[in-house]
């Protein structure tokens, strides 16, 4: 086991299943980087119980308790934070605008899991939007987070395929399938030193980099000749 398991911090606001991802690859003693809060800004978010059921400690910091006081709602969040010794935040569906100061203090230990292969699709309803973009490739980004909603370098990246019967229930289903493969490692990655920032841009030491290609819908179907 590693002696210098990194501590996190996981802020969400609502289902928890990213979180409860971090918590079970947490769970190996090989894993650089124990779960040592789970916050959230909602006192009703389902993922606090999951959290507790596993033995994960949790808070609840109410941002409604704060009525726009942004500055004191995030202090509060980090002396509970603190309390808890955590070094790296993990946001995993925590759904308020962090404010430049925060982000400020917590630059290169804080990151975010989003539904869309940014730049794409920043903000909210990201399936809703790739399918009336009619987008062939979506998925899901792991990246630091910076002042920019949705912004800042780009840890990993996971791509699916945009199918022509997808709702936006099913293709979030397999985007999320997704997200809770790739959250974890990224985190390892970062708990563990491997990503370098430079010019805006991440760099992963010892991630090995995909091969092949992903193209949807595939090319050269039955029926058509490949010329
Ligand atoms: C996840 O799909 C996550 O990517 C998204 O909220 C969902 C939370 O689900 N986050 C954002 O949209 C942030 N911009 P979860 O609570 O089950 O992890």
């Amino acid at each position: 086991m590693s002696a210098a398991r990194r501590r996190v911090a996981v802020l969400i606001s609502g289902r928890g299943s990213n979180m409860a991802a971090l918590i079970e690859a947490a769970a190996d003693p090989a894993y650089p980087a124990e779960i040592a809060l789970v916050l959230s800004n909602r006192a009703g978010a389902a993922g606090l119980a999951h959290a507790a059921a596993r033995g994960v400690p949790t808070a609840v910091v109410e941002s409604r308790a704060f009525k726009g006081d942004r500055a004191g709602f995030e202090a509060a969040m980090e002396a509970e934070i603190a309390r808890h010794g955590a070094g790296i935040i993990a946001l995993a569906g925590f759904m308020r605008v962090l404010t430049e100061g925060f982000v400020a203090r917590w630059e290169g230990r804080m990151i975010n899991v989003h539904p869309s292969l940014l730049p794409a699709f920043p903000g909210l309803d990201t399936h809703a939007r790739a399918i009336a973009a009619g987008v062939r490739l979506h998925g899901c980004t792991v990246h630091m987070v910076t002042a920019g909603v949705d912004e800042g370098p780009i840890l990993a990246q996971a791509a699916v395929p945009v199918l022509p019967e997808d709702t936006e229930a099913s293709l979030a289903a397999r985007v999320l399938a997704q997200e809770h493969r790739l959250y974890p490692a990224a985190l390892a990655w970062l708990a563990a030193g491997c990503v370098t920032i430079r010019d805006g841009r991440a760099t992963v030491a010892a991630a090995a980099s995909a091969e092949g290609v992903l193209t949807n819908p595939l090319p050269f179907p039955p029926g058509l000749s490949k010329r």
